[in-house]
């Protein structure tokens, strides 16, 4: 048996679908089992458990006869939850943990709130005494859904920074490697960086999301104060500072290799952003 967490979200929903599908015996974890999400994945023949990574019983209860575990910490401000379900593996006899992590992680000029969280949840990832792999994904493209509300509206997309590169993966990509690490073997012990195929900048993502949509899709440039204020009204300073300081490396570039892993893992090039604009373009 194989347990996702976070499987109502973007990574883990999929990893969960991917694995039902190729008839892998998947449990997942949620908080609302009532919930149209769970409701959702029941029907992919997901075993559904209630539980929270905040409440150390209801993961041990989920964990029972799993022996390979995807953990996904959407809060990675509170590693509480990450020590949680490591602790809850191992008294379970869970023998692999997969933890997605961020791209950052490896980075030693990285030092925001957020990597360093993750950084922490790694360590006991690797010292847990358990079989482990860890996934650093880049930016995820399906952050570009942000800028739903202002394409909807036909208002100005506006980004920070507009024109430094970077390597956004597709989280089809992220959850296809998840889901092979979680439930094959020969991946203890290994640390993938996963990146798209291309360097975007904002401005390209912007472009390319009106090919997709079949019109001009306006942009502008933020400054980084300008960025800062909008992020403050959505965010915890540790996350805006984080976000800010991404930014900076990005424009350092600092987060712009194409690294090789997806097209290893998987045996085909990474999805490219306007191969995930196209797919979602209905979303817009
Ligand atoms: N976005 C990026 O560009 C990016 C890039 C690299 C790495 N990451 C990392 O990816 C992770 C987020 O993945 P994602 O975008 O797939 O997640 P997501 O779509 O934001 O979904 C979050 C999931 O976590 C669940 N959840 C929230 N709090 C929980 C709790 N206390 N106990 C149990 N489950 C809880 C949510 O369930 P409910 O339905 O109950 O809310 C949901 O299923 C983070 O660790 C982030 O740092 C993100």
């Amino acid at each position: 048996m194989i347990l996702v967490t976070g499987a109502t979200g973007t990574v883990g929903g999929a990893t969960a679908r991917r694995l039902a599908a190729t008839g892998e015996r998947v449990r997942v974890l949620v908080r609302d089992p009532d919930g149209a999400a769970a409701n959702c994945l029941a029907a992919t023949g997901a075993e559904i458990r209630q539980g929270d990574h905040g409440d150390p019983p209801s993961l041990r209860s989920a964990m029972r006869d799993v022996r390979s575990l995807l953990m996904v910490n959407p809060d990675p401000l509170r590693p509480a939850h990450d020590e949680a379900l490591v602790a809850a593996a191992r008294q379970s006899g869970v023998t692999h943990l997969v933890k997605l992590s961020v791209g950052g992680a490896g980075d030693p000029l990285a030092r925001d709130a957020v990597t360093r969280a993750h950084r922490l949840g790694e360590e006991l990832v690797r010292s847990s005494g358990l079989s482990w792999t860890l996934l650093r994904p880049r930016a995820f493209m399906s952050n570009a859904l942000q800028w739903r509300r202002a394409i909807r509206r036909g208002e100005v997309v506006r980004v920070w920074p507009p024109d430094a590169p970077a390597t956004p993966v597709d989280p089809r990509d992220v959850a296809a490697v998840a889901a092979l690490v979680v439930s094959a073997p020969g991946h203890a012990g290994r640390t993938y960086v996963l990146t798209g195929s291309e360097l975007l900048t904002a401005r390209d993502q912007v472009r390319s999301l009106g090919d997709a949509l079949g019109t001009v899709v306006s942009f502008a440039p933020l400054t980084r104060a300008q960025a800062a204020r909008a992020w403050a009204e959505r965010h915890p300073k540790a996350v805006v500072t984080a976000l800010l300081e991404r930014g900076d490396r990005q424009i350092a570039r600092g987060t712009c290799r194409v690294g090789p892993a997806v097209h290893r893992l998987l045996g085909r090039e990474s999805n490219t952003f306007s191969r995930w604009a196209r797919d979602h373009a209905h979303l817009f």
